[in-house]
């Protein structure tokens, strides 16, 4: 059976990792990287036309910006099963505001929002919204402005005080710095708690819950400095019991999966929910997205066991799933190793020194790294992206995983390498907010 799987990061090297295991199962990723040759064959070209060569059975799309463009319909409309919703559905990633009003319909927890056409509407939400005058320590002190379409984790500012929300409405209506002619804003309240990211795998109006992960997005130690496409995941995460999954399920998934199917949006493909636990231990979405994390899927996918790509093979056909994933127990911990600069102002082209890519973790055959930025010059291998790779470890527990993944991460460097030494470790200071 021929999978081709689209993109060409870490999250795409997890992916054909996993999928080069399932038995009679046949790689192909494009672009690709020199991770994911490991597991198959990279094919260069347009998604399109290489899917017309190739004749794939399945096709997985992992990026959102080629899901938002529509080639999950084209790839349909060309006759192939798809992994990834239609354009229209991926607007719950997007489309904020989409999003938004769609959860609103469905009855899904998330912040109080108001949705804002040009800079006067901008400031009279963040009036409303805003919680200015609350005593400055209140950890729900300000508001949160969002740009509503694509913006690759740039487009958000949690403001404290109501100036950072005058320079954050600014940056969206007159300095456009998100790109549109006619922006939209959601401004939002701040949500206080503990975030985790919970994935499903849907199609026509059910779904089947992956492992819950905790993503760690801001560049530094202790969730300091700028937000990045994500530094570090674990799975499990302690933040999601099975109890709060439980809640997870009925209130979020639920809910927004049927709303999708009654409202006649082609979600076939996987559904990611960004999560805030409140203290009391209810959850709230924070953001959808119409694939999978990264480097959430570099923790998740070594815990499926079990038939994923019948699974996948069911989603993209439109079949109604039934039963759940058989997860393993033991905990995955990705550290993700990033290149000088990033995520402001990315060096690359740096030699690296120390890296194989033919070493595994242990006997699940899980590679010692997931490979997002590298590439051959030579004989050689040069760093080529802001995140570089995700250091694998896995274990009985939570911390033998993160032992492992530490101890592979430190025999490579390359000049400005960076990393967080704090992946997994979370749950020993108080609430992140
Ligand atoms: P998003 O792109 O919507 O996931 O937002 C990026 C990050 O901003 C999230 O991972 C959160 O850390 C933060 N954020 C977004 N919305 C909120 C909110 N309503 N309350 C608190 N933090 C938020
Ligand atoms: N890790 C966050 C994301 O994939 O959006």
């Amino acid at each position: 059976m021929k999978i081709l799987v689209v993109g060409s990061g870490g999250r795409e090297d997890a992916l054909a990792w996993r999928l080069s295991q399932e038995r009679d199962a046949d790689v192909f990723t494009t672009p690709g990287n020199c991770g994911t040759a490991r597991w198959g064959e990279n094919l260069e070209g347009d998604p399109e036309e290489v899917a017309a060569r190739l004749e794939p059975d399945l096709i997985v799309v992992g990026p959102e910006a080629p899901l938002a463009e529509g080639l999950g319909d084209r790839l349909r409309s060309a006759g192939f099963a798809v992994v990834g919703p239609s354009a229209e559905a991926a607007r719950v990633e997007s489309s904020k505001s989409f999003a938004k009003e769609l959860m609103k319909r469905a009855g899904v927890p998330t912040a109080r929002s108001l949705k804002a056409r040009n800079l006067e509407e901008a400031r009279k939400a963040v009036a409303e919204v805003g919680r200015f005058s609350e005593s400055s320590d209140s950890p729900r002190r300000g508001v949160v402005v969002k740009a509503d379409g694509l913006a690759a984790g740039k487009g958000v500012t949690v403001c404290r005080t109501e100036e950072e929300a005058e320079n954050a409405v600014r940056e969206i209506f007159v300095e456009h710095r998100f790109g549109e002619d006619s922006p939209v804003a959601v401004i939002e309240e701040i949500l206080v708690g503990r975030e985790a990211s919970m994935l499903a795998v849907v199609s026509s109006g059910t779904f089947l819950l992956l492992p819950g992960a905790e993503d760690h997005k801001a560049v530094g130690d202790g969730d300091s400095g700028p937000n990045t496409g994500g530094m570090g995941a674990i799975s499990p995460t302690p933040v999601l019991t099975s109890e709060i999954e439980e809640k997870v399920s009925e209130r979020i998934f639920q809910p927004m999966v049927e709303t999708l199917f009654r409202e006649g949006l082609d979600y076939r493909g996987i559904l990611y929910a960004g999560l805030m636990i409140s203290p009391s231990g209810d959850p709230s979405v924070v953001e959808f997205n119409c694939r999978f994390g990264d480097p959430e899927a570099q923790a998740v996918l070594p815990r499926v066991r079990g038939p994923l790509l019948d699974v996948l093979q069911a989603c993209a056909t439109g079949e109604r799933l039934v039963g759940r994933l058989e997860v393993d127990s033991s905990a995955v911990a990705c550290v993700i190793a990033a290149s000088e600069g990033y995520p402001v102002a990315t060096r690359t082209g740096m030699p690296i020194e120390g890296l194989s890519l033919d070493d595994t973790v242990d006997e699940t055959g899980l590679p010692e790294v997931f490979v997002s930025g590298v590439k051959r010059r030579g004989d050689i291998f040069v760093t080529a992206g802001g995140r570089v790779g995700g250091f694998m470890g896995r274990g009985e527990t939570l911390g033998a995983a993160l032992e492992i993944a530490y101890r592979s991460l430190e025999k490579v460097r390359w000049e400005g390498m960076h990393f967080r030494r704090d992946i997994g470790r979370r749950e020993k200071r108080g609430l992140v907010v």
